[in-house]
């Protein structure tokens, strides 16, 4: 069964607002530290097209490591599968998303899986394009076709911190670098990285996306495939096995719902074949993801029978 009114969720979404002083806004990205502590947000998207939503809807944020999902799909469609799992994994890992730990004892120093820091950025680097112009510009086409919303872009006050504070990122870079994994210069695929997360979108943008994906790639309204169906499914699998990082886990048992998650409080989320999910709240738990956000998806998983499982 699924939730009909905003009246709904609005009860669940202030249920689940109760827990977000106990969270902390991220702080490593200073752009990131502005957000307001007790914001939450939900939508629900449907394929028959309907939309539901409750909480701070109009507040606005960046994807974060939600990007990683749609840099995937694109540079799965750009490179092929054989060739992007030539240099990023498929396994999950019990780290925490930017440890370099594993770098150094897996041969060859290959990323375990596209949702970690590290085979994220590999991914970036193999999106197709002659400029870090021409590589967005394709990444945000891909985000304006799956929200249809054309006037979606980044927050480059945003992009412009995180780029100024990548230093790990930047080591991760430069590690795979020696070892043949990631290609050019380390600097543009930063910027590339950098303003791909910082990508502003709303939960609404979200649930669409979300939506698409649970609609194996289609969008039912102008019946346009965006992604083919089996790119659709392996990013829907990544979001399983490692999208809510080393807690992936322990929510797909409470919760069960396809998810990735962002430090800015974001998480993506679907239940197919029909139904998309956009969350903003960026008071984070301990492993980083929205902890108002894995609140209001445990109540909405119980709620209305929604884990795939
Ligand atoms: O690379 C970073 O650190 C951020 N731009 C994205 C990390 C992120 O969202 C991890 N999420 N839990």
């Amino acid at each position: 069964m699924y939730c009909e009114t905003d009246e709904e969720l609005l009860e669940l979404v202030e249920r689940a607002r109760k827990y977000t002083d106990q969270g902390k806004v991220a702080s490593y990205i200073p752009a990131l530290e502005r957000a307001d502590q007790n914001d939450l947000s939900l939508a629900l998207y449907y394929t028959d097209d309907k939309c539901i939503k409750a909480g701070d809807v109009e507040k606005k944020f960046t994807l974060q490591s939600v990007s990683k999902v749609l840099a995937l799909a694109l540079a799965i469609m750009d490179r092929g599968e054989n060739e992007v799992f030539q240099k990023v994994g498929m396994e999950p890992t019990g780290d925490p998303f930017n440890s370099i730990a594993k770098l150094e004892t897996q041969i060859p120093a290959k990323p375990l899986n596209p949702m970690i820091n590290a085979g994220a950025l590999v991914v970036t680097s193999m999106i197709s394009g002659t400029s870090i112009h021409e590589k967005l510009g394709r990444l945000l086409a891909l985000v304006h076709d799956m929200t249809n919303n054309s006037s979606i872009d980044i927050d480059l006050e945003v992009a412009k911190s995180e780029f100024e504070t990548a230093h790990l990122n930047r080591s991760l870079c430069y590690f795979m670098k020696q070892h043949g994994i990631v290609e050019g210069d380390v600097e543009e695929l930063i910027e590339l990285y950098t303003k791909q997360c910082a990508i502003q979108v709303t939960c609404y943008d979200l649930a669409r996306i979300g939506m698409i994906l649970a609609n194996k790639g289609t969008d039912p309204k102008t019946k346009r495939k965006i992604l083919p169906e089996r790119i659709a499914t392996i990013v829907k699998t990544f979001m399983v096995t490692c999208g809510m990082y080393n807690a992936s886990g322990e929510f797909a048992i409470q919760v069960g719902i396809p998810s990735k998650s962002g430090v800015s409080g974001a998480i993506l989320g679907l239940v197919p074949p029909s139904l998309g999910i956009g969350i903003y709240g960026p008071a984070l738990n301990e492993k980083g993801n929205s902890i108002g956000g894995v609140k209001l998806l445990e109540m909405l998983s119980q709620r209305y029978d929604l884990s795939i499982f």
